[in-house]
Parts: C-alpha cells; sequence; structure tokens
C-alpha cells in the first residue's frame, strides 16, 4: 500500500522535477558564464560591462517579465555581448528561464 503510494507519487511529481533541472542546466550551460551562478554578475563579464545584480529587489522591480523574455529572445539593441537566444532556446525554454530569473530575489 505505502509502496505504491510512493509509485504514483512520484510519478506525479517527475514531470516537475524535470523542468526544474532542464531550466537550471540552461542557465548553467548558456547564462552562468556571465550572470553568475545566482544572477548576481560577480564573473569577470559582469564586472567588465558592468551587469546588474539580478538577486536585487530594485532591479527585479524595475524589470517586467515582457523585458526579461524579450532581453533573451532577441538579444541587448545596446550591447551585442547579450547575444540573441531565440534560435537556440525554445519558447518554453526562455519562459522557464523568466521564471527562473525571478526565483533569483534576493528574500
Ligand atoms: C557572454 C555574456 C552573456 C551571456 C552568456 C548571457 N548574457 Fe545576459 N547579458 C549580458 C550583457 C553584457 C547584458 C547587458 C546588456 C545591456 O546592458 O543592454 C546582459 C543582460 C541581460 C538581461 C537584462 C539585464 C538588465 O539589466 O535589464 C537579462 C534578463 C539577461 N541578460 C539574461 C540572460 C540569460 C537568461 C542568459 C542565458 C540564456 C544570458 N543572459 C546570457 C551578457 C551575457
Amino acid at each position: 500500500m505505502m509502496k505504491r503510494l510512493v509509485v504514483v507519487l512520484s510519478l506525479c511529481l517527475a514531470p516537475n522535477a524535470f523542468a526544474a533541472d532542464d531550466v537550471v542546466d540552461v542557465w548553467k550551460a548558456k547564462c552562468k558564464s556571465c550572470h553568475g551562478d545566482d544572477g548576481k554578475a560577480k564573473t569577470k563579464m559582469g564586472q567588465k560591462e558592468s551587469l546588474a545584480d539580478m538577486s536585487q529587489p530594485a532591479w527585479q522591480a524595475a524589470v517586467t517579465d515582457t523585458d526579461i523574455r524579450q532581453m533573451i529572445a532577441d538579444g541587448s539593441p545596446r550591447n551585442t555581448k547579450m547575444k540573441p537566444f531565440k534560435e537556440k532556446l525554445t519558447a518554453a525554454q526562455i519562459d522557464a528561464l523568466v521564471g527562473y530569473i525571478r526565483t533569483l530575489k534576493a528574500k
């Protein structure tokens, strides 16, 4: 009885767990080198380009989800180092990244 419950539970939880793993992997593979593990941009590129600290509540409040999505999809109109990712990532991955960036906000 208990065993069956565990199996059912893990089947229910699995898709979400995969989605979360996937977005973290994408962040690590494609974003972390400049924006850092935690979005604080304590990286060489972050310093050189004075990148925003995404954990700051003020930054989080200043940008909309649409701004973030557009920046990821189309890249920055001001700085070619922030490349467009729309050819490299699916719309679902970009949406997941927007959600992930929101989780970086300092508590
Ligand atoms: C090669 C370095 C580099 C990588 C890799 C990179 N970025 Fe950026 N990113 C930048 C730079 C530089 C800017 C600043 C652009 C500007 O000032 O207009 C930026 C800006 C941003 C912004 C807007 C920040 C603000 O201040 O409004 C977001 C959101 C963002 N990046 C998300 C991502 C995501 C998500 C990824 C991974 C898919 C990523 N970046 C990968 C360099 C990078």
